[in-house]
């Protein structure tokens, strides 16, 4: 039932409508997933040796675990000539946060440069690039690297691809993903 207080119309509308919405963040993790739907990142090519994890003992680039999170990457050396490779994230909902480890200097030789391209969305698709240079005065790793954000999305379904790029190498890690799902709540009985 509709109820309305005299001219006070913004409680009115309250009132009538019939949910109220609240947003969360939810996490994809590279390797487990959506942590609600379960559904993973797509990595192409799936053919072996070109996606590298944790439990890769011959990789020059090895994180720690202990401040990835769910202890978990996925991730890439792309070569220019190499066939492309493209990594696709769902998620419904209203935002999209990526977060990469990225690398500095890992020893001579190693690729540690990060380039990359992310479009969300086929139809009316919005890129970004992203580029990490790395400081060859430091060792050190970085860990929840935000390479990519959006906002203001329509509320339904997204896919959001992620493919390196560029003349030289790329070390592309991903560690998670952040989106903004709106929930709607029961019925309000006030
Ligand atoms: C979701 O996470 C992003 C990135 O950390 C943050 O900016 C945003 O405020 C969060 N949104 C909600 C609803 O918690
Ligand atoms: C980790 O990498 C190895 C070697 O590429 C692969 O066999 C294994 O399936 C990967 N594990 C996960 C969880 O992706
Ligand atoms: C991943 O980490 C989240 C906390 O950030 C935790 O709730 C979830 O259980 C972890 N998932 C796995 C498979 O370890
Ligand atoms: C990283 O990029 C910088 C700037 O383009 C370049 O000088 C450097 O050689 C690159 N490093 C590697 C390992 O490709
Ligand atoms: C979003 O995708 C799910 C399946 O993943 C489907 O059930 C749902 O209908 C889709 N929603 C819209 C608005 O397309």
């Amino acid at each position: 039932m509709l109820l309305c207080f005299g001219k006070v119309w913004t409680l009115c509308v309250l009132l009538a409508a019939p949910s109220l919405a609240t947003i969360v963040n939810r996490t994809i993790d590279d390797t487990y997933g959506d942590e609600v739907t379960g559904q993973k990142p797509l990595y192409l090519p799936s053919r072996a040796g070109v996606w590298q994890n944790r439990t890769c003992t011959v990789c020059d680039i090895k994180p720690d675990e202990s401040l990835a999170h769910n202890g978990t990457w996925t991730a890439v050396v792309y070569h220019p000539n190499m066939d492309e490779v493209i990594i696709t994230l769902r998620f419904t909902g209203v935002a999209i946060y990526v977060f990469f480890i990225t690398a500095n200097n890992a020893g001579p030789g190693v690729s540690t440069n990060t380039s990359c391209i992310f479009t969300l969305d086929g139809d009316n698709p919005y890129s970004a690039y992203y580029s990490h240079i790395a400081d060859e005065s430091t060792q050190p790793l970085e860990y929840d690297v935000l390479a990519f954000s959006k906002a203001g999305l329509e509320n339904g379904n997204h896919t959001l691809t992620i493919v390196p790029t560029g003349p030289l190498d790329s070390y592309v890690n991903v560690d998670y993903a952040l989106y903004t799902s709106v929930l709607q709540n029961i019925q309000s009985s006030h």
